[in-house]
């Protein structure tokens, strides 16, 4: 098979089932047990009034698995979410989500995104 490479650019399209079948995932991960605890109160309310994809919601999240991976994981990708500025629920400017968190999340998508 023909190979495409473009070294300078991850396109967003790269988040394919072989990208996340390729992770490597020695834990089990959840929704209940570590997922839903990744968005905060804020990141809720906002992703109602933009898009009413519902950060609350296990149905929800699942629908939308790649594409907020897509939103969380680091440039180059197109979303950067949260977006920068964002004041959380405490008070402090949300950060950018870590490796860990958007390999957990990664994780949970290769896994068939479990309940
Ligand atoms: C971890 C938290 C968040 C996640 C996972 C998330 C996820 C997403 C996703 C997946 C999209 C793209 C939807 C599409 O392609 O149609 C998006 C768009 C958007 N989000 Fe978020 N979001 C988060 C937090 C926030 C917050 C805190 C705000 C506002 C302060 C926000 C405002 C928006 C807006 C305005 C858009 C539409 C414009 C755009 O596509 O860039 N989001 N978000």
């Amino acid at each position: 098979m023909a190979q495409t490479h473009n070294p300078t650019h991850t396109p967003a399209h790269a988040h394919t089932h072989e990208f996340f079948t390729k992770l490597n995932c020695p834990n089990p991960v959840t929704w209940t047990n570590d997922i839903k605890q990744m968005f905060t109160s804020v990141d809720v309310a906002h992703m109602i009034t933009a898009k009413n994809i519902h950060l609350d919601s296990y149905q929800s999240v699942k629908i939308w698995a790649t594409t907020i991976y897509t939103a969380v994981a680091p440039p180059p990708h197109l979303h950067s979410m949260p977006p920068p500025g964002t004041i959380g629920p405490d008070g402090k400017p949300e950060q950018p989500w870590t490796q860990d968190k958007v390999d957990t999340f990664g994780c949970w998508i290769q896994q068939g995104c479990p309940e």
